[in-house]
This record gives C-alpha cells, structure tokens and sequence, in this order.
C-alpha cells in the first residue's frame, strides 16, 4: 500500500494554445492516505477516468507530478507502479478458469503454488466465486464474470493501490448492492488503499470513507458523507449530493442582513465576519432537511406560498415560492396544498454562505 500525493497535477490531452485553459483536470495538489477507501464522484466528463489513469500511469500528465510514498512515479510505466485497475467491462482470459484467472497475477509474480492456492480461495470465497472456480470463464454469466475482474484487482496483497473505474456498471441492481457491501468488507479485512470512480453519489456514499467530488476538471471536495451534507464546501456539492440538493439562493448583503428576493435573513456573527466588504457573486445555501414551515407570521419568518406537496410517506417533499426563488423542504409532515399562504424560516446556524460558488460562512 502507499501514500498518492499528486503535486500540481493538471491534464490537457491537446494543448491548446489558442485555449490554454482547455484541462481535462484543472491544477490541483492532493494526498490520498495509505489505507483509504476513497469514492471519486461527479458526473460523466468532469475527468474521474483521467484523474484514474494518471494515477495508475496510462495517461502521463501534462503537468506535475505524481509521488507514491513520496517516490515520484510520474514517469514510470504501469507495470512498474504496481497498481490494480478495475475497469467498468469485465478484462478476463475467457478460456482459463476462474480459478487461472485469479492465479494469473500471483503466478506472473513468482508466487509459490501453496500460496497461489490459498490467496486464490480466500478472495473466491470472499466474491462468492469458490463454486465456480473450476469453471471456463467463457460459459459465465456477464456478472460472474466481473466479479472475476474484481477478483484479480484484489488478488495481490502487495499492490500500492486497485483502483475501481465504474466496475458494477454492468451488474444487476440487486447483485450491484450486494457487492458494494462486499466490497467495503473487502477493504476491512485486506487492509488495500481502494479508489472507487462513480457518478451514483448513493455508491459513494456508501462504500467510500471519503468521498472526493470533481466538476469540471476539478476536485471541489473531499470528505465524508455527513462533511459533505453539512458543510458542502462548494455550491455544487451542496447541488449534487442530497435528495433533493441544496437549494441556493442569490442574494446580497447589508447591514447584518442577507436579502432575498421576498425575504431577509438575519447573519450570524460567524457570517456577518466572512461576508464583511465581500463584493462577489453571493450565495446562499440551505439544505431541505433544514428549512421549518410555519402557519402564521414568526419570529425570522419569510411569507411563501406552497407550490407543491408530495408525501412520500416517511416524510413530506415541498415546494415553495418566496419572491423569484423556489424553496424545496423536506419535512415530517404538512397539512397544506398548493397555493396556501405560508412562512418560511432558513435558520441561522443552518444557513451556509458562497462567495463565487465557494463556502464563506
Ligand atoms: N483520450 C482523450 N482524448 C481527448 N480528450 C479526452 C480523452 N479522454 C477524455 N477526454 C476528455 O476529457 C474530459 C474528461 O473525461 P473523462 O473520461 O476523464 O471523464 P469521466 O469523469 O471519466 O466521465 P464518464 O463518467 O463519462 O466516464 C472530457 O471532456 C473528455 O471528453
Ligand atoms: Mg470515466
């Protein structure tokens, strides 16, 4: 297992003179901790692949470096960075049996039989593959046949890092959740440094102990699941994880006082400091969960008007709008339909402030 730094690494896959910010991965510096389980999340095209492949060594970057354990690797080879890449479509040999397949990696290392033996059995039973071990790959189901790519990414105990590019793209639903439970075992018991690529925050948030959130190039967040809910570091985290997202909100501010349109919110003191002479573009950010609904005028109340209401049973799904702005809440209950006249409390302390799309406040 290692340590990844990546120092100043950006990627452009064509420089462009004519658009010398044309990056596939914008600058950024970054560690991942030796032992970590690590989901990198966004949606298709922000660069998860290109961040994957300069870290296992199949892109060279275009500027920076790449340290394992403080060694740089940034010009060696694949094969030489000892890394294991899952990638999205079974790589099997189809004419060997499961059982070969798995072997392949330790036997190309010049492991002993008895060993070879042993490792294999643990990761099969492991996948639930042990029954199928003496089976041809090639008369496998398109499941089994990933979980045998799985296999031979977690075969070699000695590897700096496996890394998972969207590996259960082509699994079933059901079996896909079993894995990914089995997978975070996985990551208990044998102690590798994983790298989990997906665009399901749900995947992420579920097998990763820190997630790490990449728009457009660029690494916004790493965290984990609640840093991530609480405390989104940037407005499209907050956008992008959560059911519904973060509901953001332009606004300005004067006086102590952040204004909406149709309504304003007295600042804590934690962001009357932040936004203090700010002159960019403001934002502000509350989650669904914590924006209250009362029926008469209160206390730090907006009046709003419910544009929809939808009980999911556990809880209520609402829509409102205060002045131009459409508020989304999720709450236990609410006895109201569209068109009543409500008020809508975002409290302070649950209220986060951006200023060019990054957290302030
Ligand atoms: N070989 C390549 N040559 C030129 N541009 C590329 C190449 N591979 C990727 N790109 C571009 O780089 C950007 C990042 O692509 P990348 O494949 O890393 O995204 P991704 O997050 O893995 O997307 P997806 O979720 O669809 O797999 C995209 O704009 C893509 O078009
Ligand atoms: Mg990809």
């Amino acid at each position: 297992m290692a340590r990844i730094e990546l120092v100043d690494l950006a990627h452009a896959y064509k420089p462009n003179p004519s658009a010398p910010g044309d990056y596939a991965l914008r600058p950024m510096t970054m560690q991942w901790e030796d032992g970590g389980a690590y989901a990198l999340l966004g949606p298709s095209g922000c660069g998860k692949t290109t961040l994957l492949n300069i870290i296992s060594g199949l892109v060279r970057p275009s500027h920076g470096r790449v340290l394992f354990d403080g060694k740089d690797v940034t010009d060696l080879q694949p094969e030489a960075r000892n890394i294991a890449q899952v990638f999205q479509f079974p790589v099997i040999y189809d004419t060997m049996t499961v059982f070969d397949n798995l072997a392949f990696p330790l036997r190309n290392r010049g492991w002993k039989t008895a060993e070879v033996n042993r490792r294999v059995q643990q990761v099969a039973e492991m996948l639930e593959l042990s029954a199928d071990l003496k089976h041809r790959a090639s008369g496998l189901s398109a499941d089994a046949k990933q979980k045998i790519s799985l296999g031979r990414g977690l075969v070699r105990p000695d590897v700096a890092a496996v890394l998972f590019d969207e590996p259960l793209t082509v699994i079933d639903p059901h079996l896909k959740w079993l894995l990914r439970r089995k997978l975070k075992e996985i990551h208990h018991e044998l102690k590798l440094s994983l790298i989990y690529v997906t665009h399901d925050q749900v995947e992420a948030l579920t097998f990763a102990d820190k997630v790490v959130v990449m728009t457009q190039g660029e690494v916004v967040q790493a965290g984990s699941a609640q840093e991530l809910f609480e405390e989104p570091a940037h407005t499209f985290v907050g956008y992008f994880i959560g059911n519904p997202g973060m509901n953001l909100l332009p606004c300005t501010v004067a006086d102590g006082v952040a204004h909406l349109d149709g309504g304003s919110i007295p600042l804590t003191e934690r962001a009357r400091v932040a936004l203090q002479g700010e002159n960019g573009k403001i934002t502000l950010g509350i989650r669904p969960e914590f924006v209250e609904c009362e029926f008469s005028q209160q206390a730090d109340t907006s009046p709003a008007t419910v544009t929809s209401v939808r009980n999911l049973g556990t809880h209520c799904l609402a829509e409102f709008s205060l002045g131009v702005h459409t508020i989304a809440a999720k709450l236990r209950q609410l006895s109201a339909a569209a068109g009543d006249k409500v008020w809508l409390r975002l409290p302070g302390e649950r209220t986060l402030f951006y200023v060019n799309d990054k957290r302030v406040a």
